[in-house]
């Protein structure tokens, strides 16, 4: 990622933001300001990423900026002034001066001078929108900046009176992905798909070599492959899991040994131009499944397929899950790791949550420029309509309401696994698996396409990949 971006598709962004905030009736006024810096100890800070929602809007990935954008369109950035002994130290900043020319904004000014001019900006405005509760100390400063401008009540000047979550608007806008961002997620599956080949390969060919192999050099070889392609960062702590660390769903990658005959778990995938990627494979550590190994990962593998046959638009969210389970339940009924004759038939298992000794996690979530991507999972014009139901398991009544309606655009994974720990009631060819198959789907009209599988997913071609 360079400083900024060229700036045609942020800058109809910032448009579209601004047609909503006057959609609303009432004129106002947006601030958006990126992520802070945190110190990682003295004199070091954690590798900086910008806010997703800032940089969505800009492109601009330097730290200490905001953006203001107002219901008529103008658009204001600040940014870091143009330093040359800060510039020695610490890199090129963009400047005020060829801030407009680059990014396309209306304006620009120093961030030194955000509290003398904010004021100006939310003047005459009936609404100051903001992110809501994802930066420590921002509501308490637009209050600041709010009472300054009532503070010029007596020259006839209008300060805003309400307050509101401008995520609302941005979210909805960042859950249909555009075209360039479509290419950009394109490109980081297709860098994390090849890092995941380059680390089973790597994985039988140190077993088969007989040295010591560990986790962190399969995590080893993820990273070089994500940062050999490009790609900034990891887009979220890679999880390498020999054995039974693959049943700690947050494990991450550490200093266990790969074993013949064991399974590995690796779930990672690579943020590419502040775009992510998510991306699970489970193999044979030696490269051949065994056979327990082979029917839970067969299993796991047909509740995927299910859910990928159930994803497109006009389906809904939860549709993918509800595919999974049936043939979870199924598969795990007939493996033997639940007793027919103590939780019934699949129908069963699924009304009472059997599975979820096995299974606790969802099948999907959102993916974008988070990994967990903004977005709401309830339709949003039936929200209303949400239905008391009792959780089997706990007892306590939930609502329900109904999940979102698929579109085209929308990005999602779906990741179906099974966990397996000892227990007496669980046949013990089955202890200690831990298997999850992710793949990152975007939906279409008709389907939905996986963009995830430049690393193979059936059993044999992951065990001929590893042969060779
Ligand atoms: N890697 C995070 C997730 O799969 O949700
Ligand atoms: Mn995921
Ligand atoms: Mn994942």
């Amino acid at each position: 990622m360079t400083t900024h971006s060229p700036a045609p598709a942020q800058a109809a962004r910032r448009a579209q933001l601004a047609q909503a905030l006057a959609a609303t009736g009432q004129p106002g006024v947006a601030i958006i300001p990126t992520a802070l810096e945190v110190a990682r100890n003295r004199d070091s800070t954690f590798p900086f990423r910008h806010d997703s929602y800032f940089f969505y809007l800009t492109g601009f990935a330097e730290p200490n900026a905001w953006l203001v954008i107002e219901s008529s369109g103008r658009s204001t950035l600040f940014c870091q002034p143009k330093d040359l002994e800060r510039e020695i130290w610490d890199g090129y900043r963009l400047g005020p001066d060829a801030a407009p020319g680059a990014l396309g904004v209306d304006a620009a000014h120093s961030v030194e001078t955000l509290d003398a001019r904010m004021p100006d900006l939310l003047a005459n405005q009936a609404v100051v929108w903001f992110p809501f509760a994802t930066h420590a100390g921002l509501a308490a400063r637009v209050e600041a900046w709010l009472q300054q401008v009532r503070n010029r009540a007596r020259q006839g000047v209008l300060c805003p009176t309400a307050q509101r979550d401008v995520c609302a608007l941005l979210d909805e806008m960042r859950l249909i992905k555009q075209d360039d961002e479509i290419a950009t997620m394109r490109r980081a599956a297709a860098i994390s798909a090849e890092a995941h080949v380059r680390a089973m390969q790597t994985s039988a060919r140190l077993l088969r070599a007989g040295v010591d192999a560990r986790e962190y050099h399969l995590e080893a070889e993820l990273l070089h492959g994500f940062r050999q392609h490009g790609a900034q960062f990891p887009a979220y702590t890679s999880i390498v899991a020999a054995g039974a660390n693959a049943c700690v769903l947050h494990y991450r990658a550490d200093t266990a040994a790969l074993r013949a005959g064991e399974l590995v778990l690796i779930d990672a995938g690579c943020e590419l131009d502040g775009y992510a990627s998510d991306i699970t494979r489970t193999f044979p550590a030696d490269g051949r499944f065994t056979g327990p190994q082979r029917d839970l990962y067969d299993l796991v593998l047909a509740s995927q397929h299910a859910a990928v046959a159930a994803t497109r638009a006009g389906a809904r969210f939860n549709d993918p899950h509800d595919a999974v389970l049936r043939v979870l339940a199924q598969g795990l009924l007939d493996l033997g790791l639940l007793d027919r004759s103590k939780v019934g038939d699949a129908e069963a298992v699924v009304a009472e949550r059997a599975y979820f000794r096995f299974y606790m996690h969802r099948t999907s979530h959102w993916l974008g420029m988070d990994v967990h991507d903004c977005g709401s999972y309830v339709e949003p014009g039936e929200a209303s309509e949400a239905t008391p139901e009792r959780d089997p398991l706990t007892g306590q009544s939930v609502l329900r309401r109904p999940s979102r309606i698929l579109r085209p655009g929308m990005m999602l994974t779906i990741e179906p696994g099974l966990y397996v720990r000892p227990a007496d009631d669980v046949p013990e060819a089955f202890w200690n698996l831990g298997i999850r198959i992710e793949d990152d789907a975007l939906v279409t009209a008709n389907g939905c396409e996986l963009i995830t599988r430049g690393v193979p997913v059936e059993a044999d071609a992951i065990e001929a990949l590893m042969r060779d």
